[in-house]
């Protein structure tokens, strides 16, 4: 579907959510991201109330608290009331990892993949990463911008209101830089908040076949500056693994983002391991799939602890692309969290390992196959979503500075927000203070 129609938007200048059943605030005890125990603390309020001005979170309480404030009394007319009675509300999600620029689905992967090909094997026979480029070479701008924002249109329609975009099925040049263009035109049109990144080293295109270093010139010497330059990006991305880049390859391109003002994240040990504590001195926001990892990576990235929260590294896990590639393992959530490494949960939305644009799918699949408890996997997505971002001062939780960016729920109780599996219970978003009805 190329073009997506803009949901309804309903502008206000005050909202007031009322007799919330269960606020979840996610107020956070500390600066940095929630490690070990402080991840099932969701800071609850039952009978909640949330005031939201200017797109700002300016007040959160109890509802006879808010109602009864002097200052909310004389004002309540300017208000628009969202009665949430019933009702769970969570900060909107922060999918801090997707891959929305692609134009078509590859369903002759998922049909081999069926009849026993691996990822990798599929990849070596042509299908893979390389066989999204061309299609994406070939499309507009205009409807490359189509496609992200259908992807973001259903991530909102899920809880998600603020989401990071990687380009990385042009791999040239111009067609890395068009992704991007795409992918600001779609957010420009979306009411959430978009963070792009640069995946320019997502795979050696085809023409570059057996010359690595080659290709990372061009990322390192053309989109890498080109990306900063043009503030098309804030992150640049590696997908360090076997048949992608090398972990030398991947501290180079790490190195000249560093060079050109940029944040750095990667893939890593999604096929393989690598080891986490060389790239660590890269200053990543987050090391994502983590699915081979040894005592030695969890231990160099639970031991940040001892350094300036705005500096952590989180451990952005996506079982979607688990679930997807029916690899009958998952990432060993339960170590990395009682090791105290800062996890977040993702969704990997992206045509090949992971085409699900669901956050609640993602916490189902955590919680059912990782052994996340459903507080976990809650703030692992909210508040830990943020950090993997460096986005924690402004998204993630709902506390007054904070921007107004609120999923409500119908259900009772949080819990079932990952119960229900696959089902679609989040029936309003507040996105920068402006009620989205679904
Ligand atoms: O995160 N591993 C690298 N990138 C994606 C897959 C991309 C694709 O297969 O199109 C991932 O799983
Ligand atoms: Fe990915």
């Amino acid at each position: 579907m190329a073009e997506a129609k803009p949901l309804r938007r309903n502008h206000a200048a005050a909202l007031l959510l009322v007799n919330i059943r269960q606020l979840l605030t996610l107020h956070s005890p500390g600066a940095g991201p929630r490690r070990g125990r402080d991840l099932n603390d969701l800071r609850l309020i039952e009978d909640g109330a949330v005031l939201c001005v200017g797109g700002k979170i300016v007040s959160v309480g109890r509802t006879k608290d808010a109602l009864s404030d002097s200052w909310t009394k004389k004002n309540r007319k300017k208000f628009c009331d969202i009665d949430c009675s019933g009702k769970v509300v969570i900060p909107g999600f922060v999918d801090s990892h997707t891959h929305p620029a692609f134009t078509a689905p590859r369903l002759g992967d998922f049909e081999q993949r069926i009849s026993g090909a691996s990822y990798e094997q599929i990849a070596e026979a042509g299908g893979g990463i390389r066989s999204s480029v061309e299609g994406v070479r070939q499309a507009t701008r205009a409807a490359l911008a189509g496609h992200v924002l259908d992807a973001l249109n259903q991530m909102l329609a899920q809880g998600t209101t603020t989401v990071e975009a990687k380009s990385g099925y042009g791999l040239s040049l111009e067609a890395e830089l068009k992704s991007l263009e795409a992918i600001a035109d779609a957010a420009g049109q979306w009411p959430g908040t978009v963070v792009p990144t640069l995946l320019g080293a997502h795979i050696v295109p085809r023409e570059y076949e057996g010359r690595e270093d080659e290709y990372v010139r061009i990322v390192c010497q053309e989109m890498i500056p080109r990306a900063a330059e043009g503030k098309l990006a804030r992150f640049v991305d590696v997908f360090c693994d076997r048949g992608a880049f090398s972990p030398a390859s991947t501290e180079q391109v790490f190195l000249t983002a560093r060079e050109n003002g940029l944040g750095v994240r990667a893939h890593v040990g999604q096929l393989t391991r690598s080891e986490i504590a060389p790239l660590l001195k890269y200053d990543p926001a987050s090391l994502d799939h983590m699915d081979h990892v040894e005592e030695e990576d969890i231990a160099a990235l639970a031991s940040q602890s001892a350094i300036s929260p705005a500096h952590q590294t989180a451990a952005t896990l996506v079982p979607g692309a688990n679930y997807f590639l029916g690899m009958g393992r998952f990432p060993d959530a339960r170590r990395l969290i009682d090791s105290g490494v800062p996890v977040a949960l993702a969704s990997d939305y992206n045509p090949g390992t992971s085409p699900t644009a669901s956050m609640p799918f993602v916490l189902s699949l955590a919680c059912s196959h990782m052994r996340m408890t459903p507080a976990e996997a809650i703030a692992a997505a909210t508040i830990n979503g943020a950090h993997a971002l460096r986005l924690a001062e402004r998204k993630g939780s709902i506390e007054p500075g904070k921007d107004a960016d609120l999923a409500i729920f119908d259900v009772a109780d949080y819990r079932e927000v990952p119960y229900w599996v696959a089902a679609q219970r989040c029936t309003t978003v507040i996105v920068n203070g402006v009620k989205v009805q679904l």
